[in-house]
């Protein structure tokens, strides 16, 4: 295995690498649904190494800067999930629920979610009718929206439920359970983009105290999925050279979608996003990322698939940006999945592509 790595820091990240599986539980399992990425940039901010200088700026970016010189390199990865805020109690306690970001209602009946009150967090389920009692068959091939479905709290009055400390805009999310799933398949709500929060950290903590000579801002992104409002404000206080950016690529490595869709088998290294629904990403920037992958023996694919990164508003200030990826499955589900080996790979192309891209 070391046969492929050039640079001295591949070796002792392949080593810290074997705590992957710990690292990333963390991560996902924090609570940050856009807006409230708080327990989130908390973690985040504890993992940064002492000594480097950080700061949240006016939405709640938090931002980490190394070096100094010429170019100037923005590394950006959201911080926030999909998720719910309660927009009603009902008089017969149970709770309505508003989306906040593209959760996909096909996934809502059946789950346990919690409610992130000020008192902690409290469970309910979402619930169909069952077939015993159906009177129309059709309605049980009809996907319900989340509007019209009803958490229940186990509560019978909204005085009981206000009781559990549920207030109206807590923000709630499904019941977030890490699994590795045979070995070296991540698995759980959020993997996109904490996974790219990760790589970040990584990569800081293997570049901070070697001598750059460039500047690297750091960020981790708010509120991506309700519009990528986290990365404007970046856009518009922040001057950089070039920027990359770390997140997800939708792959159709799966039976029920057209592979040709997003051709990227996980397992098989990282991806360059170079085409989606927001923004193509600088064709140099592409060239030089596979060059530098090359280079030093990493697997780098590149593909076109659907949505958008938080480079389209960078890219919009004049800042040529590449999103550098690694392949998702079931994207915006409960059950995103992602690969071991391409997030050690991702890491170890990140380190390499900020010193020398
Ligand atoms: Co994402």
């Amino acid at each position: 295995m070391s046969s492929l790595f050039i640079h001295d820091f591949a070796e002792e990240v392949h080593v810290r690498l074997s705590d992957l599986p710990e690292l990333i539980k963390a991560l996902v399992e924090a609570i940050g649904v856009s807006g409230f990425e708080g327990e989130v940039r908390e973690k985040i901010h504890g993992l940064i190494p002492k000594g480097v200088e950080c700061k949240v700026d006016s939405i709640g970016n938090l931002i980490a800067s190394i070096g100094s010189g010429e170019p100037h390199i923005i590394l950006i990865a959201h911080m926030d999930e999909l998720g719910f805020l309660v927009s009603n109690i009902e008089e017969n306690g149970y709770v309505r629920l508003r989306k906040v970001g593209s959760f996909d209602d096909r996934y809502i009946p059946g789950k346990v979610f919690q409610i992130h009150t000020k008192q902690g967090p409290v469970e309910g389920v979402v619930g169909l009718t069952p077939p015993h009692l159906t009177v129309d068959p059709e309605t049980m091939k009809k996907v319900l929206q989340s509007h019209e479905l009803y958490l229940d709290v186990g509560t019978r009055s909204k005085d009981e439920t206000s009781d559990l400390g549920v207030k109206l805009l807590d923000p709630v999310t499904v019941r977030k359970e890490f699994r590795v799933v045979n070995g070296d398949y991540f698995c759980c709500r959020s993997i996109d983009d904490r996974f790219g929060c990760l790589a970040l950290i990584e990569t800081l903590k293997k570049l901070h105290s070697t001598d750059l000579k460039r500047k690297m801002t750091f960020v981790w992104s708010v509120r991506e999925e309700t519009g990528l409002e986290g990365a404007r404000v970046i856009a518009n206080t922040i001057q950089a050279d070039k920027a990359i950016v770390v997140d997800s690529y939708p792959s159709a490595d799966a039976p029920l979608m057209p592979f040709h869709l997003a051709p990227a088998r996980l397992g098989d290294g990282p991806v360059l996003r170079v085409t989606d629904n927001g923004a193509t990403a600088n064709p140099e920037l592409v060239d030089r990322a596979m060059d530098i992958a090359e280079k030093h023996g990493i697997p780098l694919g590149a593909g076109a698939t659907g949505g958008m990164t938080d480079g389209l508003p960078l890219q919009e200030k004049g800042i040529p940006m590449v999103p550098i990826t690694i392949p998702i499955r079931y994207m915006h589900s409960p059950v995103e999945m992602c690969h071991r080996l391409d997030l050690e790979k991702l890491i170890q192309l990140l380190a390499f592509a900020a010193t020398e891209i």
